[in-house]
């Protein structure tokens, strides 16, 4: 066969018919860098595929991820090097609720993709925070699959404005760290048509990501990437979904089930893998027209490629502009969750007494695959200092000292570079105990005029989170928390806290000590910039919680049902029964009446809002409902716009009300309104019947409720559905053995 043909983006079919089975095989599975050819190397991306050169089909390059560009700032062989910009967590841009912010960080993120040559960003992560101990959860967005699906299908749009591809994961269920390699996800079907599935649902509909990445666990007693139920029946059958499926990393599984489940794209691949396939289709277990389709999947990727497509260093990115926007990204997303007396902001620069070894160490980001390798952190001290307070002396010499200390002990990787250090071995050091310290504190609280304490909790995609010391506080935070605030509050000064922590930790225990208390998340790099900017007013908080904050741990229903920390086998790590059913978080919470902490949804702001004139209009097939929102507070502020559907489906116990679609205003000065517009449509309003495979929209009155939480509903309008409205889908995926599901007693 004449090999003087080319890829084009017209000619795969032509291409396909010169390619040798080995090189059909080869193009399927991926390569580490040490196999790439003459194409240009991204150093430290994830993944890269087999390049054919004299057929003109290159290797394309696959990075992470949710937070940012991950690749060697220093690469050895190519043209250019620099760091990437390292955004907030996941969660932190999903307390935002701001689609459009969520759409301009993906186009920061592409273009930083693109500037370094990278062809897919491995993002966004979207599984559902089922439990607060999901060691991922920081990378993920949210209790509700509504506020993940339509944040993340933002994120992609953004990226993919740029020409480069996305990777919506973990497909699907990847709920928990802890065995997840092997775990059976026994969703009940409801649960995993109305929660798991339904943010990648919306993604796949809203935004049409390039590629989805398998999870490692199984779903329906198959793993993911060898179920065809999930890979084609719902994915490509009912959604519709044309792009390719790629596996997650190194963990392989039977690669002729991969191949025939719909995997096309086997990562980050093994020379084993070209083997099966050859041997599979030799031995009539891959059809040849099935590995056709899969190797014309992988075409039609590369070839919206910017490396298929000419792609040339020009210049590095802007990192300045974008650092300003991961600050003004952290900033939106920070909760006030208290202040009393308004006591924030402190507008005047004055003398602050900084508590926590968190402060001066601060936490930009997780661990794992997320991570980024960024230039610099701000700490907290240092924004702080840089925003004009000063910083109680005494205190800083006695952290650095601490820290430097247990920086040293704790590090294992002594000689490694300084930006492996900053990003990859940046050692979280544990709460200094102050019990020895009293005289710290009596000190300080004479001489600074406010105290701030900051409390840190980190994550990784390594393991899930402890119980002890992650969600619950340890005795030297709680004792921190304590002493500080009784030795101030004697003195007549005021106490605020700062969360710098990865997702849910308890609050109800403390949270009547502080004056104040500011939930920062993960901030990204510029940290300590944005926490100094909502203290000092130059900016204002208007984050809203993206889950619940229960009280107790044990108050949420799934905690029946997780495993514990570096569990090895049985019940929760070979499987687990998710016999919460749809009761996650506010569903739960809401409907059952059990107390929280902090409601999903919640956030206090430096001004309040009224809502008034709301209103619902059908245009088309969509109702779009609108709210007149207005400042009627003494300081700027953005309002978070929260549309809940009490449903009057009466064939099954609903939730007292679901998230259907959400809004935030501009800026508003006092005294100033907005109209927020919202819609929806008839298939969002439908429950899934599990007993006649079914998505069903009931006739009947729904209640439309607008809140800034879902718990402090604000106006309401009610819809008439005349006639039951149904969506058929196919019975699949069923758990392999009947779950018990939690029966809620409606009060
Ligand atoms: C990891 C993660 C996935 C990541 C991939 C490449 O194991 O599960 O999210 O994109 O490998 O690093």
């Amino acid at each position: 066969m004449s090999n003087n043909i080319h890829l084009t983006h017209n000619n795969i079919d032509e291409i396909i018919n010169h390619l040798s089975l080995q090189q059909k095989a080869q193009i399927v599975v991926g390569v580490n860098d040490k196999y790439l050819t003459t194409n240009y190397v991204v150093q430290g991306a994830a993944g890269y595929t087999f390049a054919i050169d004299s057929l003109g089909i290159p290797s394309i390059s696959l990075a992470d991820g949710p937070v940012g560009v991950r690749i060697t700032p220093e690469p050895t062989n190519a043209v250019y090097t620099s760091y990437a910009t390292c955004f907030p967590s996941t969660t932190a841009l999903a307390a935002t609720w701001n689609k459009e912010l969520s759409k301009m960080e993906g186009e920061a993120i592409g273009n930083e993709a693109k500037a370094y040559g990278v062809d897919v960003m491995l993002t966004p992560g979207i599984n559902i925070m089922r439990n607060p101990l999901c060691g991922r959860n920081f990378e993920y967005y949210s209790e509700d699959p509504y506020l993940s699906g339509f944040m993340a299908a933002n994120m992609i749009t953004g990226i993919q404005n740029n020409g480069v591809g996305t990777s919506l994961k973990h497909f699907v269920a990847n709920n928990q760290q802890t065995g997840k390699l092997y775990n059976d996800a026994r969703i009940p079907l409801r649960a995993l048509r109305e929660l798991y599935l339904k943010g990648f649902e919306i993604c796949i509909k809203k935004s049409n990501p390039w590629t989805v990445m398998g999870s490692y666990n199984k779903i329906g007693g198959t793993y993911t990437q060898t179920n065809p139920e999930l890979m084609k029946t719902i994915l490509r059958d009912e959604w519709g979904y044309q792009g390719l499926v790629i596996t997650d990393w190194y963990k392989t599984r039977n690669t002729v089930e991969q191949i025939n489940a719909g995997s096309y794209l086997l990562m980050p691949g093994e020379k084993q893998q070209i083997e099966d396939i050859i041997n599979g289709v030799n031995e009539g277990k891959i059809s040849m027209e099935t590995l056709n389709k899969a190797v014309k999947n992988v075409l039609e990727l590369i070839i919206k490629t910017p490396t298929f497509n000419g792609w040339k260093y020009t210049k590095s990115p802007d990192l300045k502009a974008n650092a300003e926007l991961a600050k003004n990204i952290a900033i939106e997303s920070m909760v006030l969750l208290k202040n009393d007396s308004n006591i924030l902001p402190i507008r005047k620069a004055c003398k602050v007494a900084l508590f926590g070894a968190t402060a001066y160490k601060s936490i930009a980001g997780g661990t794992g695959s997320s991570n980024v390798n960024k230039a610099y952190i701000i700490n907290v001290s240092e924004g702080l200092e840089s925003a004009g307070y000063s910083l109680d002396a005494d205190l800083k010499r006695i952290y650095g000292k601490y820290i430097d200390f247990k920086t040293d002990l704790q590090n294992k990787y002594p000689n490694s570079k300084k930006w492996e250090q900053l990003s990859y071995y940046r050692t979280i050091v544990p709460e200094m105990g102050l019990k020895k310290g009293e005289n710290w504190i009596a000190e300080a609280s004479s001489n600074s005029d406010i105290a701030i304490i900051v409390l840190g909790r980190d994550s990784g995609e390594e393991s899930d989170r402890r119980l002890e010391g992650g969600f619950n506080l340890t005795s030297d935070e709680k004792y921190m928390i304590n002493q500080v605030t009784d030795d101030f509050h004697k003195k007549g000064k005021k106490v605020i806290v700062v969360m710098n922590v990865c997702g849910v930790v308890e609050t109800a225990s403390w949270k009547d000590k502080p004056d104040a208390i500011l939930l920062a998340w993960l901030p990204g790099q510029e940290c300590g910039n944005a926490i100094a900017e909502i203290i000092n007013g130059k900016a204002y908080p208007s984050g809203h919680l993206p889950m619940t904050f229960p009280i107790n741990y044990s108050d949420i229903p799934s905690s029946k049902n997780y495993p514990f920390l570096d569990q090895k086998s049985g019940k929760n790590f070979d499987y687990t029964n998710y016999e919460e059913g749809i009761w996650v978080g506010y569903r739960y919470f809401n409907t059952a009446d059990v107390k929280v902490s902090y409601s999903f949804g919640y956030g206090l702001g430096y001004t309040s809002f009224s809502f008034s004139e709301p209103k619902i209009k059908k245009v088309k097939n969509d109702y779009i409902a609108s709210i007149k929102v207005t400042n009627i507070g003494v300081n700027k502020g953005k309002e978070c716009v929260q549309l809940y559907i009490k449903s009057p489906n009466k064939s099954m116990i609903m939730p007292e009300s679901e998230l259907k679609a959400f809004g935030k205003t501009k800026e508003l000065s006092p005294g100033e309104s907005a109209i927020i517009e919202l819609s929806f449509n008839d298939y969002d309003l439908a429950s899934f019947e599990e007993n006649i495979s079914s998505w069903k929209t009931s006739k009947g009155r729904y209640e439309i409720w607008f809140g800034n939480s879902s718990t402090n509903i604000l106006a309401k309008k009610s819809l008439e559905i005349s006639t039951d409205k149904f969506w058929k889908v196919n019975d699949v995926l069923k758990p392999v053995e009947k779950v018990n599901e939690l029966i809620i007693n409606l009060q």
